[in-house]
């Protein structure tokens, strides 16, 4: 999709982090950002940046676990806006330990907010990106999708799923000749928002911007990349994997310090009240900000 102007984008978990950085960028290359997540507050905060900065934007407070949510939101956002043209499915959570010593209703939130909300909603909002000239969907994967993280396994096969899925959707978008909905899957290691705070970086690199990574999604979307990633060493771990038998691979994991990087992982802090008292609170599905703003003259 080269030109985005005027394009509708929603996004899920643009509360913080990567999503509201996605909500800047897209905005700043002329879309109208949906913002959406499941915490109101946020949801008015990012909204509420984004006009200042000039930008078009409305929020819904939106639970991609809960079907009901997500067609009340679409419903609304139909009536108050229209269709999107581009649906970005950022919304995800992270509890790392041992397998076993994580509660299991950690491990299912992971699975539920990280996969089952990711796939809730790209199948409430494809049949609006299918009726558009042009659609796109950009699924927030992650370099665990392409290889073991121990200590948080769960975490890592969520990504592998969502990769499979994006792989498998846009092939059969192509086959059944709806290759004008692209999709492309987003593979970076660390970023610094925080939800991977006190992890042991693999050797030579760096926790990376949430500018660059929403920098680099946009130039996939403009260019109908299939796939970002990024730093280097993610382009080339699919290829490590099956050229390398399985004890080679396993030497470099654990000599790059990926074996055991989530062991020292304190992000937590920043993860547990969030989604623990949100999904406690039961907010409603709802507006926040029903209006697109006219750009500022700032
Ligand atoms: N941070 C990293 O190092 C990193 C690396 C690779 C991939 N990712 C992926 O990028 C995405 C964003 O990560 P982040 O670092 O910005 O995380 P973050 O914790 O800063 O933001 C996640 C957002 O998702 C929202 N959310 C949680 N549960 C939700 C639900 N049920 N419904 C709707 N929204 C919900 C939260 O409110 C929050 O605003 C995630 O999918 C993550 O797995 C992150």
């Amino acid at each position: 999709m080269r030109d985005l102007t005027g394009k509708r984008i929603l996004i899920t978990g643009a509360g913080r982090g990567l999503g509201r950085e996605f909500a800047r960028t897209f905005a700043a290359a002329g879309c109208e950002v949906i913002v959406t997540d499941i915490a109101a507050d946020r949801v008015a905060e990012t909204v509420s940046l984004l006009h200042d900065a000039g930008g078009h934007a409305a929020g819904y407070v939106m639970d991609v676990t809960d079907p009901q949510s997500v067609r009340a939101v679409r419903h609304q956002i139909l009536s108050d806006r229209g269709p999107i043209d581009l649906l970005l499915n950022n919304a995800g959570i992270v509890f790392a330990g041992a397998f076993e010593d994580v509660s299991l209703e950690r491990h299912l939130s992971t699975y539920q907010i990280n996969l089952l909300g990711l796939i809730t909603v790209t199948h409430a909002f494809l049949p609006d990106l299918m009726r558009q000239p042009e659609g796109h969907v950009i699924n927030m994967a992650s370099a665990s999708g392409y290889i073991p993280l121990p200590f948080a396994a769960t975490y890592a096969s969520t990504k592998w799923a969502v990769i499979g899925f994006s792989e498998s959707l846009a092939e059969e978008l192509r086959l059944s000749g709806k290759g004008h909905v692209r999709v492309t899957t987003v593979c970076p290691s660390y970023i610094a928002t925080g939800m991977f705070a006190g992890v042991t970086l693999p050797r030579f690199s760096w926790f990376l911007t949430p500018e660059r990574v929403a920098k680099l999604t946009l130039r996939a979307v403009q260019r109908n990349l299939d796939v970002v990633r990024t730093p280097w060493f993610v382009k080339i771990t699919p290829l490590a994997k099956a050229l390398f038998p399985r004890p080679v691979f396993r030497w470099f994991c654990d000599w790059q310090n990926v074996s055991t990087g989530m062991t020292s992982w304190r992000g937590l802090a920043a993860t547990k009240p969030l989604v623990e008292a949100h999904s406690l609170a039961n907010l409603p599905a709802g507006r926040i900000s029903p209006a697109v703003s006219e750009p500022s003259s700032v």
